[in-house]
C-alpha cells in the first residue's frame, strides 16, 4: 500500500488547503530523516534501465515528474524525491513574494478526483526561492523551475517581470518554464500571443542556453494555439508543457465561482490539447503532458 493510500482518508477529512499544509511539513521534516527516507524510497523509487530518458539534454532516471504548484517554494524536494518523482517542477516563483488570494481558494472534488484552484501564485519570492535552492543544487534528479508574473505589474512590464525572476534562479535549475496559462492571475492568459512569446524567448535565449518550456492552457483557441506554439519553438523554446488548470467549469458537477480545474476531470481535455500538438510537432519539439495523469497506464 502506498502511503497516499495510506494518508488520503484521514487528510481528506480536512480541508485542502490544511491537508495540503501538513503533507507539506511531512515530506519537509519527517520524509527526509535518514531511516524514514530509506524506507520510503525503497517503497516508492523505482529504478529500471527502460524508464530512463534524455530530453533537452537533460538525463531523467524516470519521465514522471511532479507539476508545478504543489511545491511553490522549494521547501520538499528532498521528500517528494523519496517519492519516486523523476524530476520536480518548483514554483510558480514570482518575482516580489506574494500571499495569492483569499482562502478558502482550494476545493476537493473526492468522487471526480479532481481539484479546484485559485491560489494566486502565493510564494516567496525568486530571491529566497533560489537562497534556498543554492544549498542543494546540482541535485540528484533535475529541477525545473516555473516562473510567474506577479499580480501587481502592469502587461506592459511583464517581460521585464519574467526576466528578472529567470536571471533570479538561473543557477539553479536544470531547465525554466514560462508560465502564461494560470488563471488566477488576472490578464496572464492573454500573454499566450505570437507577439508576446516572441519576446519572451528571444529574451530568454539571451541569458541562458538552459532547456525553457512554455506551459500552456487548455483553453485556447485551436489556430491561436498552434501559432503560440510555433512561433515560442522558432523563438528558442525547448518545448511545450501541454496543460495548466482549465476554466471550462462543464467538466464537473458542481464548480466554484473561480479557479482552475485538475485532475481525473482535466485529463480529456488536456488529452486533447497534447493530441493537437502531437499532430503538428511530433518529432519537432518536445511535448510534456500534464493534467489527470494518476496512474502508471495513463503515463
Ligand atoms: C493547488 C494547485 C496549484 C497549482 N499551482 C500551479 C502553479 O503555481 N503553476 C503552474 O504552472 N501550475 C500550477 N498548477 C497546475 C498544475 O501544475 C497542473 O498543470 C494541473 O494541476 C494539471 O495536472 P494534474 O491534473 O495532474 O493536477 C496548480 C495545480 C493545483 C491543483
Amino acid at each position: 500500500m502506498s502511503l497516499y493510500q495510506m494518508l488520503s482518508p484521514y487528510l481528506f477529512k480536512l480541508d485542502s488547503e490544511r491537508a495540503h499544509n501538513l503533507a507539506e511539513w511531512a515530506l519537509k521534516h519527517i520524509v527526509p530523516l535518514p531511516l524514514v527516507q530509506d524506507f520510503v524510497v525503497s517503497q516508492h523509487c523505482v529504478f529500471d534501465e527502460r524508464l530512463n530518458v534524455e530530453v533537452a539534454g537533460i538525463r531523467f532516471y524516470n519521465p514522471v515528474g511532479l507539476a508545478a504548484g504543489f511545491d511553490k517554494n522549494a521547501t520538499m524536494v528532498r521528500g517528494l524525491s523519496a517519492l519516486g518523482f523523476g524530476f520536480l517542477e518548483l514554483g510558480t516563483v514570482t518575482q516580489a513574494p506574494q500571499i495569492g488570494n483569499a482562502k478558502p481558494r482550494l476545493f476537493r472534488y473526492e468522487e471526480e478526483k479532481s481539484l479546484q484552484n485559485a491560489m494566486g501564485f502565493n510564494n516567496q519570492g525568486s530571491l529566497e526561492i533560489a537562497k534556498r535552492l543554492k544549498n542543494l543544487y546540482p541535485y540528484s534528479i533535475p529541477l525545473g523551475i516555473n516562473v510567474g508574473k506577479n499580480k501587481n505589474i502592469m502587461q506592459s512590464d511583464s517581460l521585464k517581470n519574467y526576466e528578472n525572476v529567470l536571471l533570479d534562479c538561473l543557477e539553479v535549475g536544470d531547465y525554466f518554464v514560462f508560465n502564461l496559462s494560470s488563471p488566477n492571475t488576472p490578464k496572464l492568459r492573454d500573454l499566450q500571443n505570437v507577439t508576446f512569446v516572441q519576446e519572451l524567448f528571444k529574451m530568454a535565449r539571451t541569458r541562458t542556453q538552459k532547456p525553457l518550456f512554455l506551459k500552456i492552457s487548455p483553453d485556447m483557441d485551436k489556430d491561436e494555439m498552434l501559432k503560440v506554439v510555433e512561433m515560442s519553438i522558432k523563438s528558442g523554446a525547448s518545448g511545450i508543457i501541454a496543460t495548466n488548470t482549465t476554466i471550462d467549469y462543464s467538466v464537473v458537477q458542481n464548480p466554484k465561482e473561480s479557479g482552475g480545474v485538475s485532475g481525473e476531470a482535466l485529463r480529456e481535455k488536456s488529452k486533447a490539447v497534447l493530441k493537437i500538438l502531437s499532430e503538428a510537432f511530433f518529432g519537432k519539439t518536445t511535448l510534456i503532458s500534464v493534467g489527470g495523469i494518476s496512474n502508471a497506464l495513463e503515463a
